[in-house]
């Protein structure tokens, strides 16, 4: 870099400042960084001669763990080089504030003062951003199905009695639609542990891990509802009296609000009598419905069964799982197009190293680093979407906006 450079600002990069500096007050409410002042965005307008001074700043203080050129060769330590120069700022006095905890960086800037801070965040800011630190053109990592499809794959094995999505075509066979993802899993670990007994489903889910039985839920909440294809015997008319008493726990129409509670609506009629007939044997051993199945007789127990199958099911109320692009998508609101960020506050986290990405993401996630937005954003995040998160953006080609180096005036 030239010496005697002459820097200008992109004139986009400009008109956003001048919306950033309006917004200043509300900045230091929403965005968890201390408190952001004028004087944060006085970097912007660093001349070549504060990028030359924060160059030597550089060399003798940062050069050890973030290179001259500000791109790491160390796992745990960020690129910085091409950084938002607000948001290099901004962080810099975070840490000197403690505000990210006691570190190697805290103890590095606890005693530089505001003037070398600005300058070294210009010179950052000014370099050329690092390449993609996972290579663009590197094959991508086979997706790991999502959970929806490795449930769908999991209950293969479970049509055949259950119906194709489900929907009961045997008699005797409960439909799986309509369940709330709550209830199901418990069903299942009733099986396995033998409080629910039943030899052939106990053998059949037993081998089945936390991680399968969540997607089989998930799969089979997410089917459309349909009534099961087995009418029953009895009388609906009869059934919707006698089902008075269960529509405070089961709902209007056998639709349930509660999780933990069945929906019975379009369950097959021939397995519903026998759950009765089991609860009131005790052979299903459930305190809530030993009540109300020990005061219903067999022939009561036909008619509730034709009423509830006779009625139309519903889905539960879950939504199908984001995407890693889903999930990228609600990021680059804040980060910019493929984390290219053109906010001053967001940091651009294109081509960022991906250790450092999910090393970052985690601490979020478990409140060690405060910052209101990204806590939020990273509550829904399990471990495989914190991981395909960093690898989509470590991959993500990273844009330099800041500055635009002018040759030295004739
Ligand atoms: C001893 C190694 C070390 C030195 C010296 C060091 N850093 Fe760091 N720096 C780190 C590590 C490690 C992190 C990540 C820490 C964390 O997770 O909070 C970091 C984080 C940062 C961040 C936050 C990046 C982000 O994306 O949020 C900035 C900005 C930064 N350093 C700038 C500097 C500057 C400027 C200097 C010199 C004045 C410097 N660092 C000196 C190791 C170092
Ligand atoms: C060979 C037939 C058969 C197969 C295969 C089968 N089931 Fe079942 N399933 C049944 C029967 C019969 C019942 C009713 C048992 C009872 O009375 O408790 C049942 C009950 C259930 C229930 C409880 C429903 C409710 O409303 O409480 C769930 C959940 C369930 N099965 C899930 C599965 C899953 C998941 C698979 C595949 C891994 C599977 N089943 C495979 C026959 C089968
Ligand atoms: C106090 C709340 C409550 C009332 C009242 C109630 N139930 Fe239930 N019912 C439950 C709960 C909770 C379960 C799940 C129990 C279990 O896990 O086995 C259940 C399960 C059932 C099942 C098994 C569903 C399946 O998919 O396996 C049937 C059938 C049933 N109830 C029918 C009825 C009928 C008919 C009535 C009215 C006569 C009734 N219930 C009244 C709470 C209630
Ligand atoms: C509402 C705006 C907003 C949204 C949406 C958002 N972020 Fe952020 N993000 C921020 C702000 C502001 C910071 C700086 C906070 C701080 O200082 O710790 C940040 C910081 C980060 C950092 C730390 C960067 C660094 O260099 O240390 C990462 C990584 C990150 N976000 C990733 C994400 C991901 C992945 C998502 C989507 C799941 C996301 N963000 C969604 C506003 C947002």
């Amino acid at each position: 870099m030239k010496r005697n450079a002459q820097f200008v600002f992109l004139k986009r990069l400009l008109t956003s400042l001048v919306g950033s500096l309006a917004v200043t007050a509300s900045v230091a409410q929403t965005v968890n960084l201390g408190t952001v002042n004028v004087a944060d965005f006085k970097v912007v307008y660093a001349t070549g001669q504060d990028v030359a001074e924060g160059k030597r700043v550089a060399e003798t203080m940062c050069v050890n763990c973030h290179g001259l050129n500000g791109v790491s060769t160390q796992k745990g330590v960020p690129n910085i080089a091409g950084q938002r120069p607000v948001y290099l700022h901004l962080e810099l006095k975070v840490y000197q504030a403690g505000a990210r905890g006691v570190n190697t960086m805290a103890n590095t800037v606890k005693y530089m003062n505001d003037d070398a801070i600005m300058k070294v965040s210009a010179y950052y800011a000014s370099l050329e951003p690092a390449e993609a630190s996972i290579p663009s053109t590197a094959k991508a990592a086979p997706a790991k199905p999502d959970a929806v499809a490795s449930g769908k794959a999991a209950a293969a094995a479970c049509g055949g009695c259950h119906g194709d999505a489900g929907v009961s075509k045997t008699a005797g066979m409960p439909s799986l639609v309509g369940l709330d993802p709550k209830y199901f899993v418990a069903a299942i670990n009733a099986y396995k542990g033998g409080q629910r007994k039943h030899d052939m489903m106990k053998a059949l889910v037993s081998e089945l891990t936390e991680t399968e039985i969540n997607n089989i839920a998930l799969y089979y909440a997410l089917q459309k509802p349909e009534k099961a294809q087995t009418p029953g015997t009895g009388n609906a008319a009869a059934g919707k009296t006698a089902a008075a008493g269960c529509v405070g726990c089961h709902g209007e129409g056998g639709v349930s609000g509660q999780a933990t509670t069945p929906s019975l609506a379009g369950q097959e009629s021939q397995y519903f009598v026998a759950a009765m007939r089991s609860y009131k044997e005790g052979s299903r051993s459930d305190a809530t419905m030993k009540g109300p199945a020990s005061s219903v007789d067999e022939a009561t127990a036909k008619n509730l069964a034709a009423f509830y199958a006779s009625q139309a099911p519903q889905a539960p109320k879950v939504g199908r799982p984001l995407t890693v692009a889903e999930w990228a998508e609600r990021c680059d609101r804040c980060h910019g197009v493929n984390g290219n960020s053109t906010d001053p506050r967001s940091p651009a986290i294109a081509s960022q190293r991906v250790d450092y990405l999910e090393k970052v993401l985690r601490s979020y996630k478990k409140g060690e680093r405060k910052s209101k937005e990204m806590v939020v954003m990273t509550e829904g995040l399990d471990d495989a979407l914190v991981e395909g998160l960093a690898k989509y953006y470590a991959r993500q080609k990273a844009r330099a906006i800041a500055y635009l180096v002018l040759p030295p005036p004739k």
